[in-house]
């Protein structure tokens, strides 16, 4: 993460907030029309994974009657990660210039949106935070948080970026940003993820601020979290953590100050 270094940040172009549902049916409705309400000027783009719930059905009657609402439906589940690349695409293609990341459960505020878009004019990325100062979590069960906390402090300590909230899914993105990130090599699928993008940005040297949100545990339906979620995160997390060690050791080793190997 850097200062920003007195750079100037160009204007931010329309925003696409890009909300991935697998069966988020009964939070569809009112998720769409609290960010219509909270950025009118912003367009929405539901990536449903061919819910079983009917997730996606309901997006198309959304997009039917608003033509801020766009609907892209995927195949099957396929995780967190596939689904926003591919949203990621889809608005990179119709010319967006801000990119935002939301889940659909009400857990992050659409309300909140504006604060965040207002960061971004001086900002390559902005990550919606639980836990800088003011930032907090309302009816999180302890071991979930434990569980985030736990998994944000061990990837800043291993992969060292200075991100106190790495996992988190409320983000704003400036397109350039993500067009320098190689997306077109991230393999993480589940909440990994969060923490592959969050540190593509910060290697890249890209002007990262965290604003404080207040995370709101879902009232319907059911967290899509699981074992093979936390697996993989601790998977890669150690992997990207050791690789980059041991490459700078053997660079470190490898490089002399006349240049000679
Ligand atoms: N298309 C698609 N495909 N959407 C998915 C998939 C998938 O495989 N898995 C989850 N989602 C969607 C959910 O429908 C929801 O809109 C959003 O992704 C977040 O899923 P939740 O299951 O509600 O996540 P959580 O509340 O347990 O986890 C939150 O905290 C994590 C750790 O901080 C989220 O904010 C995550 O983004 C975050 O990494
Ligand atoms: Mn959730």
């Amino acid at each position: 993460m850097n200062d920003g270094g007195g750079r100037t940040f160009g204007p931010l172009g329309t925003a696409l907030v890009i909300i991935p549902t697998y069966n988020e049916a009964e939070n569809i409705e009112s998720i769409v029309g609290r960010v219509r309400a909270a950025v009118p000027e912003a367009h929405i783009l539901v990536a449903d994974d061919n819910s079983p719930d009917g997730t996606g059905k309901l997006a198309d009657a959304l997009a039917a009657d608003d033509e801020h609402v766009h609907v892209l439906h995927r195949t099957g589940k396929e995780g967190l990660g596939a689904a926003y690349l591919a949203g990621f695409a889809w608005g990179m293609e119709h010319g967006y210039g801000v990119l935002v990341e939301m889940d659909a459960d009400g857990s992050h505020q659409p309300e909140e949106l504006p604060r965040l878009l207002t960061a971004l004019k001086g900002a390559d990325l902005v990550l919606g935070s639980r836990w800088v100062p003011g930032g907090r979590v309302v009816n999180w069960p302890k071991s979930r948080e434990f569980l985030s906390r736990g998994g944000s402090t061990y990837s800043r300590l291993l992969l060292d970026v200075p991100i106190r909230d790495v996992t988190g899914g409320f983000r704003a993105f400036r397109r350039e940003t993500l067009e320098g990130l190689g997306l077109d090599e991230v393999a993480s699928q589940g909440y990994c993820f969060q923490v592959d993008l969050a540190r593509r940005a910060v290697k890249a040297g890209y002007h990262v601020v965290e604003v404080p949100i207040t995370f709101v545990e879902r009232e319907l339906g059911d967290s899509k979290m699981s074992k093979d979620i936390v697996v993989e995160a601790l998977w890669r997390v150690t992997t990207w953590g050791v690789g980059e060690r041991v490459g700078k050791v053997v660079g470190r080793r490898g490089s002399r100050p006349d240049g000679r190997p």
